[in-house]
């Protein structure tokens, strides 16, 4: 990862849970520390139920039950937003701080209101005393900016291919200039040939000035590579990887990070052709995680040692860090003999 220099998000050993009905916690996201800096992207991988979107919640000051605040702090621009009132981040940091893509967004728009009016609303809700006739003349510019054709804000959803209301939810997130965008599996369900206008547009977005940095979490490992600067995996509600994209990619050294590339060098140029091969087994139920290593029921090189005690990050040096009691060498070694 590189040398820490304007940091726009700074999030330390944050915590957070899920309290359920029948009162059980679930620690989705476990003392996580990560940081962005101005002008660089982090991409967030790791399968269904590792804690992506929970992570993606909890960085926005987004504790409303079940979700609760355990412990940590998430400074943007020098605030620490975990201190603040849920209602409170909602007014003063949401939009215009930090703005989130959630997961299937455009599914989940309002299928009565014309583009213009999410457009409105945004305003509303930070600049009211913006008139429509302003807020009209910069959404135009914007769009075009975006390379989105004007006559998009005069349209409803429905009227719009899965692609275009992707990069409209895209659009309209990022109107007050955010520091940090998250994008929460902005790509996924599109065909390739959309996923690519929509990551194109995404790359732009700190280019055209809309954003400062940005947060792309994807359960697609190799999909990050040229997408974003930095990556982190998780697995289980812990990073269990932190590096460059090309380190997590082509240098992984986690056995899950391994094995979400699955076990063959790929060529650069094929990289998102590549099949991945499926890592055997499911992650365990965070209601009772294990003791020791979260990944060991399914790890190739698992030994006893592995479920004594619970597994600390190392620090691997110049921003790297993995989650594992093998050293560097001996995973590396075990990696190439497994061809
Ligand atoms: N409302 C909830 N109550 C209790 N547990 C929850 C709740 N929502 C999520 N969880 C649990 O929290 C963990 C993390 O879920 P999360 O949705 O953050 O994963 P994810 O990595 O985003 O998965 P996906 O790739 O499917 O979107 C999972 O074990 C999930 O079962
Ligand atoms: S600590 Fe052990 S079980 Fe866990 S990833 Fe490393 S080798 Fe595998
Ligand atoms: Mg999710």
């Amino acid at each position: 990862m590189s040398v820490m220099s304007n940091v726009v998000l700074e999030v330390r050993d944050l915590t957070t849970k899920y309290v359920t009905r029948f009162r059980e916690e679930v620690y989705a996201v476990d003392h996580v520390s990560l940081q962005v800096e101005e002008g660089k992207s982090l991409g967030i991988a790791g399968e269904s139920g590792c804690g992506k979107s929970t992570l993606a919640l909890s960085l926005m000051g987004y504790y409303f039950p079940p979700l609760h605040y355990t412990c940590g702090e998430i400074i943007i621009d020098g605030r620490d937003i975990s201190a603040m009132r849920p209602d409170d981040v909602r007014k003063s940091i949401l939009g215009t701080e930090i703005a989130y893509i959630p997961q299937s967004a455009m599914n989940a728009l309002n299928p009565t209101q014309k583009v213009i009016h999410f457009v409105e609303d945004v305003f509303q809700a930070h600049d009211p005393f913006k008139s429509k006739k302003e807020i009209h003349e910069f959404a135009k510019e914007a769009f075009e900016t975006l390379g989105l054709p004007e006559e998009v804000l005069q349209k409803y959803p429905v009227e719009l291919s899965g692609g275009m209301k992707q990069r409209t939810v895209i659009a309209v997130s990022v109107l007050l200039c955010p520091k940090v965008l998250i994008a929460d599996e902005p790509s996924s369900a599109l065909d390739v040939t959309t996923q690519k206008m929509v990551i194109k547009m995404l790359k732009g977005l700190m280019e055209n000035g809309f954003i400062k940095s940005m947060i792309f979490i994807t359960h697609e490992l190799p999909l990050l590579y040229n997408v974003t600067d930095d990556i982190m995996v998780m697995y289980a509600g812990q990073i269990v990887e932190k590096a460059t994209a090309r380190e997590a990619v082509f240098d992984p050294l986690h056995p899950y990070a391994k094995g979400l590339m699955g076990s063959i060098i790929v060529p650069e140029s094929g990289l998102r052709d590549v099949k991945l091969a499926a890592i055997p087994g499911v992650p365990p139920n965070l209601k009772d995680p294990p003791v020791g290593c979260r990944f060991a029921e399914r790890c190739k090189y698992v030994r006893a040692e592995c479920k004594v005690a619970a597994v600390p990050l190392y620090d691997a040096g110049g921003g790297r860090a993995y989650r594992c009691i093998l050293s560097e060498e001996v995973l590396r070694e075990a990696y190439q003999h497994a061809g």
